[in-house]
């Protein structure tokens, strides 16, 4: 029978502390709403006494975001207990999320105390937190590396003192997979009273491990996860959350296990987190990274473009990611070649593929990667008479303090057309003018401008990518003016649509 997995999100917390990932309230309550979209169940919004913008962070959030849990951690300390309660006082589901360190190292070396000490601190702290919220989830500290027979002594005091959730976790991110499930299983057999509480697993990567720790642990019982978007977290960080909400949906027909997670938005949220946070993805990471999708060699891109399945065990849709990438280069065949080329609307016959596959080889051999600018080029398509829609003329009002306004003057099939319209800058200006005037609506979806050389007198390449109708067109052009070669550029896709 299916079985029901809660992901509980503390990318606002044990991602926020890494260092330079601080955000300010504002950029959290982004985040925290796109966690709410995203489906997550929890969301650590804080650790409330750590600083006042915590707080705070913790107040706004909550009266932001209605439908997840949100949950202020605190340390087995009254005062921190009362600061998070009074920060969660908007929340419409508030969790104060306490605990204290249960292993060896932890007991002698961190808090010079005893193990019974221990279980009398971690009782107190949860019968505290009780008085102010129903749902109190404890986190026994480095568990993974705690005595099992100990830890389910902790467990069954603090379950008996009221504790909704029991958060085991691997703190130091120690643990082996077989061994962190052996720990939930010891648990789940040996505390009489465990039926009365979900366990969490909340898995660090100090050996690459957290993932597999974290689906070890629901396989023997857990079912909570505690995990960050892109794994952020202390040191190298956190499970993933887009790592075990998409091994739960590949795998669903051997696992059985069910999220609230909307996968399709996992890619969207991953970009703002990065972005906000100044924390790049590394390429090769699963599921979220610039090559997880990307194919280079020759025989896996024709493997790929004769059938997704043959190299893709998820459907890049499936996390938000438009399409796979064909990475081409001097390994890639002329099957790659020819799917690109007529992503960007040209269709070569047989004979004329041969031709400029040669071409193609001879540019790879002296690039590293052929872009699709470098296609049109070795397609000669500056021919840009033979379009059915040419840009005639170009006006531009810009400048500081002026209202940036274009007008534009285009041929669409034979007849000429003019509007005049304002925006934000004079690209944005000159491209509602464009869409005034080709009655399709398109959706601009990608827009780069890059320099050729380094001086002011250089070419600027400009890319773009429109949306009409669930079809993706490209655009290119190059201009030494580049609102010029920005206006080209959208052109030149829009032909693709018309
Ligand atoms: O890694 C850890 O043990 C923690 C606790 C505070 C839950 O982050
Ligand atoms: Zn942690």
């Amino acid at each position: 029978m299916d079985e029901r997995v809660y992901f509980f999100d503390t990318t606002l917390r044990d991602g926020e502390q890494v260092p330079g990932c601080q955000l300010n309230t504002v950029e959290k309550i982004q985040v925290a709403e796109a966690l709410e979209a995203l489906g997550v169940d929890v969301i650590e919004a804080g650790f409330p006494i750590s600083s006042p913008g915590d707080f705070n962070s913790v107040v706004e959030i909550s009266k932001v975001v209605t439908r997840p849990v949100i949950c202020g951690l605190t340390r087995a300390i009254k005062k921190d207990i009362e600061v998070a309660a009074e920060a969660l006082r908007y929340a419409k589901h508030p969790r104060i999320h306490t605990g204290i360190g249960v292993s060896y190292h932890h007991i002698h070396y961190k808090l010079n105390s005893t193990p019974d000490e221990i279980i009398k601190r971690a009782v107190d702290a949860v019968k505290y937190a009780k008085k102010f919220v129903e749902d109190v989830e404890f986190y026994a500290e480095d568990a993974g590396r705690a005595d099992n027979e100990y830890l389910a002594r902790v467990v069954e005091a603090v379950v008996k003192a009221g504790a909704t959730v029991i958060n085991i976790p691997d703190t130091t991110g120690y643990a082996l997979p077989w061994e962190f499930g052996e720990k939930i299983r010891f648990l789940k057999e040996n505390v009489k009273n465990i039926d009365k509480a979900i366990i969490a697993t909340h898995c660090h990567n100090d050996l690459g491990m957290a993932t597999a720790n974290t689906i070890s642990g629901v396989m023997n019982g857990a079912r909570q996860v505690e995990v960050t978007i892109n794994g952020i977290g202390e040191r190298a960080g956190n499970t993933s959350l887009e790592e075990v909400a998409m091994i739960l949906k590949s795998r669903y027909k051997d696992l059985h296990f069910t999220s609230g997670i909307n996968t399709k938005k996992i890619y969207k949220t991953s970009r703002l987190v990065s972005s906000l946070m100044n924390m790049p993805v590394q390429p090769n990471k699963a599921i979220v990274g610039r090559n997880a999708f990307a194919h280079s060699s020759g025989i896996h891109q024709d493997g790929v473009l004769k059938r997704r399945e043959n190299y893709e065990i998820i459907n890049p849709r499936d996390v938000g990611i438009k399409e796979s990438s064909i990475v081409l280069t001097a390994r890639s065949g002329r099957a790659a070649l020819k799917h690109r080329l007529e992503v960007l609307g040209f269709k070569p016959d047989k004979k004329q593929l041969d031709g400029i596959y040669q071409k193609f080889l001879e540019l790879a051999d002296r690039k590293k990667e052929i872009k699709d600018d470098d296609l049109e080029v070795l397609m000669g398509t500056f021919k840009k008479e033979d379009r059915n829609i040419r840009l005639l003329s170009l006006q531009v009002i810009a400048g500081k303090s002026a209202i940036p306004t274009a007008t534009v003057r285009v041929d669409i099939n034979g007849e000429e057309f003019t509007s005049t319209a304002t925006g934000n800058g004079p690209i944005d200006a000159a491209f509602s003018a464009v869409k005034m005037l080709i009655k399709r609506k398109v959706t601009l979806e990608e827009f780069l401008i890059q320099a050729i050389t380094r001086g002011s007198d250089d070419l600027g390449k400009v890319h773009v990518e429109i949306e009409n109708r669930g079809q993706s067109y490209y655009g290119f052009s190059a201009n030494t003016d580049i609102i010029t070669a920005s206006v080209e550029a959208f052109l030149d896709a829009i032909s693709k649509v018309i």
